[in-house]
């Protein structure tokens, strides 16, 4: 398994800044965390754009499905108003700009796939189209849609694979294998040290979504978790020291 921080930055470090933003990532590496988590998706002529809803409603000036605007529709809204006047000019970044920014900056990053009403193979093959020669950037990828987790083995085959999960199905080793899955992304609320216990014991890296809570973090890191994925990077690198 790729080697990751035990710190990534929820869509940038999206308590102080506008999730899946350039200017969110930017401010991550300021508060020294080096990897962020952001969520990519297609707009309506198959571009890989980030942002984490379906619609456009919450997170920018737009409205309506995120895949039915083409690229220059989506490009031209505005992603950072929302969330403060700072930020007013934030664009929906593009897959291929946030590479390009994450590599000149060093850091690398945990893309979660995310098909939001887009055709999901469609939006497979378009991410490893565009992730497939790169190596400027530590890419960990990840997706909460079993399908792609798997066909994500066969496209990237010299890529890690996340499955993300909400909650954790019984028979959750044997699909795991069936995926060839890299590691397994479980929202911290279904975490106890027993589950933990079980996870890791089968050398299955565990990666928990969304730690806020200094104390947290600390328990789930004493339970084996190897990454924490928290909206709040300068909170979380002050409390958090480097799991071992
Ligand atoms: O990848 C971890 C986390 O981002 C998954 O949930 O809904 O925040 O994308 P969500
Ligand atoms: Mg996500």
């Amino acid at each position: 398994m790729i080697r990751i921080p035990h710190i990534i930055a929820h869509r940038g470090a999206s308590i102080e800044a506008p999730e899946n933003t350039i200017a969110a990532f930017r401010i991550a590496q300021v508060r020294g965390v080096n990897w962020i988590e952001c969520d990519v998706t297609l707009s309506a002529d198959e571009q890989c754009v980030l942002i984490h809803d379906d619609t456009l409603d919450r997170t920018t000036n737009g409205t309506g499905p995120v895949h039915h605007q083409d690229l220059a529709s989506l490009r031209a809204l505005d992603a950072g108003a929302w969330f403060s006047d700072i930020y007013k000019g934030e664009r929906i970044p593009t897959l291929s700009e946030t590479l390009d920014t994450l590599a000149a900056l060093d850091m690398g990053v945990n893309l979660e796939i995310k098909p939001s009403g887009c055709d999901a193979m469609v939006l497979a093959r378009r991410v490893a189209a565009e992730i497939g020669n790169r190596r400027d950037v530590p890419i960990l990828l990840s997706s909460f849609d079993a399908d792609v987790v798997a066909v994500m083995a066969e496209l990237c085959p010299s890529l890690d694979c996340g499955w993300l999960v909400e909650e954790i199905p019984g028979d959750w080793k044997s699909r795991y294998e069936t995926l060839k899955a890299a590691a397994l992304h479980v929202d911290q609320k279904q975490l106890t040290a027993e589950k933990c216990a079980e996870i890791t014991g089968e050398k299955v890296p565990l990666i928990c979504y969304t730690v806020n809570d200094p104390d947290r973090a600390r328990l789930l890191r004493s339970w084996g978790v190897r990454a924490i994925i928290t909206d709040n990077p300068a909170l979380m690198t002050t409390a958090i020291p480097p799991i071992r």
